[in-house]
């Protein structure tokens, strides 16, 4: 609790909350994962019931990630912070990004510590890869951290993945602000990839997820939780790129972000959640 006696957002690092949901461990359930407990199952079910796309959404979301992933290092990226990392799915970060160039470097960031307690077998044993246990809220403190400046060469270009983690930062907690933070340690060339959430519909179409009981039912689901959650439109996600261009198709429903298979019907896309898109920093 805080002096007003509102209960603070997060938690102490050194602590492993079973008795409040935690956003990493939802997501960890929408994506079929074991790593969750029943508190966690209780929320996520109760978004589920509100807005039942919500599992596919998540997986549109990963499969997003890994695109533009696959985009950055094809480009000739070899450095990644990803920020936000969630609980270890398999492929992580830095099995995609191996894919195609063995010698990409991953310096891992998220600030619930179960997250944490699972990088160490899964995220971080095939060497190049570190976890961090970091608040995306505090830039300056990963961008200092000494296992990312030991893994990061920030002369060279990085890029850094904020994937479905700004939802969790008030505005009084400045998202573009923290963008711009991160941004300014980076060389020309780096890259942001961001993705979303939102409750606007897909160009005009307003059924499912937008039904205004259907949101205020998920965010509920997220009250109690470690973070709450902060849906945006996309007039208020375009502009968290700040100083990065973005690049085509710009930011679009993930599933219409360079997809590498058949594009969802409009209700289908409505019923995704997630924007996307991917910056580059002149
Ligand atoms: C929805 S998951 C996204 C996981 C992964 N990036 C993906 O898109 O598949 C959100 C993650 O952000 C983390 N997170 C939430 N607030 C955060 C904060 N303030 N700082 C760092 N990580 C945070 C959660 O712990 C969770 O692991």
């Amino acid at each position: 609790m805080n002096e007003h006696g509102e209960r603070e957002q997060g938690f102490r690092a050194e602590e492993i909350d079973t008795s409040r949901p935690h956003p990493a461990r939802m997501y960890d359930y929408y994506l079929g994962g074991w790593d969750n407990y029943e508190v966690d199952r209780q929320a996520a079910e109760h978004v589920i019931q509100a807005h039942p796309q919500v599992k596919l959404s998540a997986r549109a979301n990963r499969a997003f990630l890994r695109r533009a992933v696959r985009e950055c290092v094809g480009d000739g990226i070899r450095q990644i912070i990803d920020i936000g990392t969630g609980i270890p799915t398999s492929p992580n970060t830095h099995e995609v990004a191996r894919e195609i160039a063995d010698d990409v470097k991953v310096a891992y960031v998220d600030n619930d510590p179960i997250v944490a307690t699972h990088a160490g077998a899964k995220l971080t044993n095939a060497g190049h890869a570190a976890f961090v246990l970091g608040d995306v809220r505090r830039p300056e403190e990963i961008l200092a951290h000494p296992v990312v400046r030991e893994l990061v060469d920030f002369d060279k270009p990085v890029a850094v993945l904020l994937v479905a983690v700004l939802h969790f930062v008030k505005d009084e907690e400045d998202p573009a602000g923290i963008v711009a933070a991160l941004a300014a340690a980076l060389a020309p060339g780096s890259r942001l990839v961001l993705s979303h959430a939102t409750a606007e519909p897909y160009e005009g179409y307003d059924e499912g997820y937008t039904d205004v009981r259907a949101r205020d039912s998920v965010l509920g689901a997220y009250k109690n939780a470690t973070a709450s959650l902060n849906l945006r439109g996309r007039a208020a996600i375009e502009p968290l790129f700040g100083d990065f261009t973005l690049q085509a198709p710009g930011l679009v429903r993930v599933p219409l972000w360079h997809p590498d298979g058949p594009v969802p019907s409009a209700q289908e896309l409505s019923n995704t959640i997630f924007y996307g898109g991917v910056g580059v920093k002149a």
